[in-house]
């Protein structure tokens, strides 16, 4: 470990997981998570006020476990990072109004940053700093946008018309029957199935307008549609088959419009972040594809493309790197930060 590099401590509330990284430079000391998934299974989707309270009690414990796991003690953190937005007004808050307090308490500057950059930048731990220009697919459950990171700023080439891709699993998850949050369970259903079973409509493939958007509401119909017809006609419907195209739909679009993104802008590589980027068949199309097309892909390890605290706490780590000004004690909890506002 490089003890000169600055620790990081990341605080993450936007949706379900109450996460606390802490991070010295590049380097991941520890990512702790309090989840509220299942308070939120019976409803079918993220209730959030549950959330917000959910948060309330999980703060404080996950952030003494992740320094207990990091080995330090809160008076050793350099600099604090909160995600500010976007996500859930209520759940956002709980997180900003912490770091308030904790930077306020032992005088430590503090970054209010954005959720989806930090997405991207947490691959920054596992795979070192990131190439300039670099592609990034973001895919989670609010949101699925294309976005090209050059010279530290974050431009969005495109995004989803309608729903995000995360949506799209959780939604078809939703109507075979599988549980919240339905992207793990289409992931396991479709190990079994097969992929060309059932071709679903890829939204907006050549529409030259919409080259880096996506549309998802429309697979989602298609899904019920075709689940109706086999119902009417007495047939039996293979779970793992219907999980397995549909899978086979989304990751087919995503990787398409991706590698043409990157082919676009002359940026050879690619990154894949958010938590639809840690389905099984999205990475290995996306492996086989860049290869072919001669694109660098770099993918974080699973757990660390779902909402955590190391996330913040590398995007936190990089700004002190770069020398970006502290957030001001006034900055907001903002439901809808744009990609391009990367810190207050
Ligand atoms: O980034 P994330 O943890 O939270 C948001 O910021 O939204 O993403 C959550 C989304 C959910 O829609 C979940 O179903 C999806 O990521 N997801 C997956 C997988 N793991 C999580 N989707 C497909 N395959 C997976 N293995
Ligand atoms: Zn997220």
């Amino acid at each position: 470990m490089n003890s000169s590099e600055p620790l990081i401590l990341g605080i993450e509330t936007s949706c379900d997981e109450t996460g606390i990284g802490i991070v010295r430079g590049r380097e991941l000391l520890s990512n702790a998570l309090a989840s509220s998934v299942d308070l939120h299974a019976r409803f079918g989707g993220v209730v959030p006020e549950i959330a917000s309270r959910a948060h309330l009690e999980a703060i404080l414990p996950t952030i003494d476990l992740a320094c207990d796991q990091a080995g330090v003690s809160l008076r050793d953190i350099d600099a604090i990072a909160v995600t500010a937005g976007p996500g859930l007004v209520g759940a956002l808050i709980v997180g900003v109004a912490s770091a308030k307090a904790l930077a306020l308490g032992l005088g430590k500057p503090m970054y209010g940053v954005n959720h989806l950059a930090a997405h991207v930048m947490v691959d920054e731990l596992e795979h070192g700093p990131l190439p300039e220009p670099v592609i990034g697919l973001l895919v989670s459950g609010g949101h699925s946008s294309l976005i090209k990171v050059s010279g530290g700023d974050f431009e969005s080439l495109g995004q989803t018309l309608d729903d995000a891709a995360g949506e799209a699993f959780d939604k078809v998850a939703r109507l075979l029957g599988l549980p919240f949050p339905g992207g793990p369970m289409i992931d396991e259903a479709a190990q079994s199935g097969d992929r060309h079973a059932i071709d679903f409509p890829r939204a907006l493939r050549t529409d030259p307008v919409h080259a880096f958007n996506f549309s998802f509401s429309g697979l989602k119909t298609a899904v019920a549609r075709w689940v109706k017809e086999q119902q009417r006609l007495g047939n039996t419907i293979s779970v793992p088959n219907v999980a397995a195209s549909v899978q086979e739909a989304i990751a087919d679009i995503l990787t398409s419009k991706a590698i043409a993104a990157a082919v676009n802008q002359n940026a050879p590589h690619l990154v894949i972040a958010g938590g639809v980027a840690a389905n099984s068949r999205l990475r290995t199309l996306a492996a086989e594809r860049c290869a072919e097309a001669g694109i660098e892909l770099r993918v974080p390890s699973p757990g660390l493309c779902t909402d955590n605290g190391a996330m913040v706490a590398a995007l936190g780590s990089h700004l002190v790197r770069i020398g970006g000004a502290p957030s001001p004690v006034d900055f907001p909890a903002t439901s809808t930060l744009p990609v391009s506002e990367v810190f207050f």
